[in-house]
């Protein structure tokens, strides 16, 4: 049997962020709203493309690996925020980390992008298709945000994560998963104004995030607490066999509320949207990432991820840690210098959004 060990890990966060307290100078809200409903406290904007915050998490991500990018047989890059459509913009990430002659693809399962990513690359190496690939979610969510809009502008923000998949004999990666779509109710989550319906002679003014957070809200907590429980069955695993959980981080309540189906501890489970806000594929990346810093993630910890997004895609994952935690070396690869404020970086989309 060949797995797909996860062997590099890195993340990008953009420099520029923007508070609670500085967000409400541009929507009426305030830190109190904001804090207790979401756990949001902050959140990252990027002054550069989705291309280039993937490109830097996937170089920290093979130096981790000890590989280059000439090693690499696939990129799959999950995003619902490209920066191109055509070419695809994995197909850039590929050429900016030298992955020559590589398959590229952009993966678009919104929030639960990097766990389908995640799912096809390795059953691709499980198949013996290749050998080595690059999974990387990238996100510039506040490109989409309609900064009259309090219910949603308060949500996002900017960031990427990646890993490093390499076949394998010993048994570890991805070991169980499910994901799946329930397309009936694809339209209580969607972006209008994005993509070929939208008349491409008039225009349609800013792009809309339209959702219905309550009944999204109740959704996502059935969602992935059943998926959680499908993959044990397959796993065969009981909940007390889990070391960590690492969820989609869409609202701090929303994980609490799986967190007490699952009935996890809390020192368990990976929680960073106090920081960085919903960045919708990339935050199961950008967590495990950080998981790893803080010594959440040990050498073969039991991992179970969830995530669910507009489709409505949802997806949970149980992975088995290798046996290092630490990075085989460093790369120097940064984002080139930015020199503005967060509030700075939104300036002239609020102020399209408010002349709309
Ligand atoms: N600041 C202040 N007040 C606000 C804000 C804001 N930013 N946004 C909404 N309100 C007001 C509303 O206008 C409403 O006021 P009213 O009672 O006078 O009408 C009141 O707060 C309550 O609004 P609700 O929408 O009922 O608030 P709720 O407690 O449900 O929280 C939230 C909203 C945070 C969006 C929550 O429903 C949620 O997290 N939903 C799921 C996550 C989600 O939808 N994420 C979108 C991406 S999808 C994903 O990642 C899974």
């Amino acid at each position: 049997m060949i797995y797909a060990k996860i062997t590099g890990w890195g993340k990008c966060i953009p420099p520029a962020s923007i508070t609670n307290d500085e967000i409400s100078s541009v929507v009426d809200t305030n830190d109190e709203w904001i804090s207790t409903r979401t756990g949001i406290r902050s959140r990252h904007v990027s002054h550069v493309s989705t291309a280039e915050l993937a490109t830097v998490a996937s170089k920290h991500a093979l130096a981790c690996a000890g590989l280059e990018g000439k090693d690499i047989d696939l990129v799959l890059l999950a995003t619902c925020t490209p920066s191109t459509m055509v070419a695809n913009t994995a197909s850039l990430v590929q050429k900016n980390i030298g992955a020559v002659g590589a398959a590229a693809c952009d993966t678009n399962a919104a929030c639960s992008g990097f766990l389908y990513a995640l799912q096809n690359a390795t059953a691709q190496i499980q198949a013996g298709m290749i050998k080595k690939a690059v999974v990387v979610a990238a996100e510039r969510m506040t490109w989409y945000v309609n900064w009259t809009k309090r219910d949603s502008a308060v949500l996002f923000g900017d960031g990427a994560g990646a890993v490093v998949l390499e076949a394998s004999d010993t048994p570890c990666g991805l070991l169980a998963t499910k994901t799946g779509c329930d397309s009936e109710d694809r339209s209580i989550l969607h972006i209008a104004n994005y993509g070929t319906d939208m008349d491409r002679i008039a225009g349609n003014g800013p792009s809309d995030l339209s959702f219905e957070g309550r009944e999204i809200f109740k959704r996502a907590v059935k969602g992935m607490s059943e998926a959680c429980d499908d993959v044990l069955n397959q796993a065969q695993l009981s909940l007390c066999d889990i070391d960590v959980l690492v969820p989609h981080q869409a609202n701090l309540r929303i994980i609490q509320a799986i967190q007490n189906r699952l009935e996890i501890e809390d020192d368990k489970v990976m929680v960073n949207i106090d920081k960085y806000g919903n960045t919708s594929a990339a935050t199961v990346a950008i967590a495990i990432c950080e998981a790893v810093e803080k010594g959440l993630i040990k050498p073969h910890s039991n991992i179970m991820s969830a995530a669910f997004g507009a489709g409505l895609t949802w997806a949970a994952s149980y992975i088995k840690w290798g046996d290092r935690v630490t990075p085989l070396t460093h790369s120097d690869a940064k984002l080139p210098p930015c020199n503005q404020t967060g509030l700075e970086l939104i300036a002239p989309a609020v102020k399209a959004c408010q002349q709309a």
